[in-house]
């Protein structure tokens, strides 16, 4: 496993292509650093290796395992990153040649959902694909289970191999989490997280892991903007509150990076990391508008949204495009094209004041003065109003609180609709 801190190696491993995709091998390998420094890996060392062949035994030339094996005892380096899809075998043949951990992308993008994801939905789709990505590496996958779980080894019944052990209780554990997220997508609705309880809009950054995201949200958080995080100290350290030019106060939140190419065994995984992206009443697209592949990487990022407002138990209400704010990060390196759109540059600063003029516009648009009566025991939607809007006064009258609030139009929407006609509660507008 990678640890945030440790002392890491990253060698991006490409297939043998023409000179001419040496670029593409680039903005991969650039990818790839983007997404371990995401979890605080410290990269010390990158190669881009032309593969001549797929080599069973460790996927690379011997040339390019030993010569790799020196760079690595140099920098003394805690864990190797390729990022390629390996085989257990080959995985464990690196392991020994160089005498350091190996893990591929997958193993990679697995750790950092496993640290982003913040609901228990999400925190149990990463497990699940963790479980089925070992259940096919089950040749390395039995010291890593005694050690997480304390031990097993007496619970193999007679003549059953440890590999088969290993799979049974993987299996086991597969079975409990699917039973136990049919429960947790049951009662998603119900339950409240502590954030959803705080009475100020929410701005989701949602795009392509390297697009500017986390450059985007220190700056903001940080140049010219009053940010008061006490409230947050504690709860997310990639939430902060910011204050708008208006002086509406704000939440900005940073998701995990989208991916290309992503493996499927973790697309839900990566879907159920998205799921504050539901809770926003802004979802700020950051682009990189000056990656080649930046049309693709936007109509990507749109596709995965548009499939989470699809289906039953759908994430996202299909009111969700209406809610996007684009805008086109890199601008300092587009050198004098204007894009069309909102452009801001992270790095230099630039068009930030434009961006949070807009953001504060959005928030404006449509705020209604509303209150509502609602039973003193619905919780569930008292939390609501309290995560959508603010709540202006709280008047309790034996078993119900009337409750006024100032409410964006499609919120207001949002709840009639939820509440359902038979219970109105006297909404009316004061
Ligand atoms: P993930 O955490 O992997 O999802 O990436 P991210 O979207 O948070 O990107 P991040 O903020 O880490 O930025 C990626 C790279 O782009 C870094 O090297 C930044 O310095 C650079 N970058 C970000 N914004 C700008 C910008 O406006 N101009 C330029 N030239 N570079 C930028």
């Amino acid at each position: 496993m990678i640890l945030p801190h440790e002392r890491a190696h990253r060698s991006g491993v490409t297939e043998f292509t023409p000179p001419g995709a040496v670029r593409a091998a680039e903005a991969r390998l650039a990818e790839a650093i983007g997404l371990a420094a995401s979890i605080g890996v410290a990269i010390v060392h990158t190669a881009i290796l032309p593969l001549r062949e797929r080599r069973p035994s460790t996927l690379m030339g011997e040339g390019q395992v030993s010569a790799l094996k020196d760079a690595l005892e140099e920098q003394d380096v805690g864990v190797v990153v390729v990022d390629a899809a390996l085989t257990p075998v080959q995985q464990r043949n690196l392991e020994r040649a160089w005498g350091t951990k190996v893990i591929d992308r997958v193993g990679l993008i697995l750790e950092i959902f496993g640290e982003r994801a913040r609901t228990r939905e999400g925190s149990m789709q990463v497990e699940l694909a963790h479980l089925s990505y070992q259940r096919t590496r089950l040749v390395r996958s039995w010291t890593h289970l005694e050690r997480q779980r304390g031990g097993f080894g007496f619970l193999g019944g007679p003549g059953e191999s440890q590999i088969e052990i290993d799979r049974r209780l993987i299996d086991e554990r597969i079975v409990r989490i699917k039973r136990e997220l049919e429960q947790v997508r049951r009662t998603r609705g119900l339950h409240r997280r502590a954030r959803e309880k705080v009475p100020y809009p929410i701005i989701a950054l949602v795009g392509y892991t390297n697009a500017g995201k986390s450059t985007l949200f220190n700056a903001l958080t940080g140049a010219g903007v009053y940010a008061e995080n006490q409230l947050f100290a504690t709860l997310d350290p990639t939430m902060r509150q910011i204050r708008l030019p208006s002086g509406r106060t704000a939440i900005l939140s940073d998701t995990v990076g989208f991916i290309s190419e992503l493996p499927t065994q973790l697309v839900e995984a990566f879907r159920a990391t998205l799921e504050e992206v539901a809770a926003a009443d802004i979802i700020l697209h950051v682009r990189d508008a000056a990656h080649p592949d930046s049309a693709a990487q936007r109509a990507d990022v749109l596709g995965v949204l548009h499939d989470m407002s699809e289906g039953a138990d759908a994430a996202l209400d299909e009111e969700w495009p209406r809610r996007v704010l684009e805008v086109l990060n890199k601008s300092d390196l587009l050198r004098g094209r204007e894009p069309p759109g909102l452009a801001v540059s992270a790095l230099t600063g630039d068009g930030l004041d434009q961006l949070l003029g807009e953001i504060d516009a959005r928030l404006a648009a449509g705020l209604e003065m509303v209150e509502y009566a609602i039973p003193a025991g619905d919780g569930a939607r008292i939390a609501w109003l309290h995560r959508h809007a603010e709540v202006l006064q709280t008047q309790g009258e034996d078993d119900v609180l009337r409750i006024a609030v100032r409410i964006p139009a499609t919120a207001r929407a949002r709840f009639e609709k939820m509440t359902g006609p038979e219970a109105p509660q006297g909404a009316n507008d004061p």
